[in-house]
């Protein structure tokens, strides 16, 4: 079987097209930056985004703590709930394509562990072990904020 070379030519951009789409997709579009961090270039419109997506985060983190303190096993349900995976679902691949690997699954362990908190709340686990899970998710946040930065291009 002779193979054309025109074939030739699309299987290797094929293939060139593989690696370019997986170096980014681990990588990120990322740039260094003076001090301990690395930035993440975003537009201004996916920073907002993703800026959100924290505020939400430290939202859920005082409502699980207010709900704690006042024995309110519902609300600490729905503080957590709310920045759950259902919370990250409907990020934009262009945004996903842009987060190095390494941010995608801390990210994507805190909003898993949101989720565990709600399902602990209501199956009425006792508070002290929901606070250990929210401990233990928070210094996620802190190894995260001391890695990267979010910058607009
Ligand atoms: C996967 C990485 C990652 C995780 C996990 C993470 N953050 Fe962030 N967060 C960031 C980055 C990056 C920024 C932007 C920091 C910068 O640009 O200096 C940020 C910013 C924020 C901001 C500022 C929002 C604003 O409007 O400026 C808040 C609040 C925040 N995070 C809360 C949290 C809380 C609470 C958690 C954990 C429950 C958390 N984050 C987990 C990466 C993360």
């Amino acid at each position: 079987m002779k193979i054309s070379k025109l074939a030739l030519f699309a299987i290797v951009l094929w293939v060139v097209s593989v690696i370019v789409f997986g170096w980014f997709f681990i990588k990120g579009n990322t740039a260094p930056i003076d001090g301990q961090r690395t930035a993440i270039m975003l537009n201004p419109a996916e920073r907002e985004l993703a800026l959100v997506e924290m505020r939400g985060l430290l939202a859920s983190t005082q409502g699980i703590l207010e709900g704690l303190n006042k024995k309110d096993m519902k609300q600490v349900a729905q503080a957590a709930r709310a920045s759950g995976m259902a919370s990250a679902a409907d990020v934009n691949p262009a945004l996903m394509a842009k987060l190095p690997m390494s941010f995608k699954e801390l990210g994507m362990s805190v909003h898993h562990a949101m989720d565990e908190i709600a399902q602990d709340a209501e199956a009425g686990k006792p508070s002290g072990e929901i606070l250990n899970k929210l401990s233990n998710t928070l210094s996620s946040c802190v190894a995260c904020h001391a890695a990267w930065q979010l910058k607009s291009e």
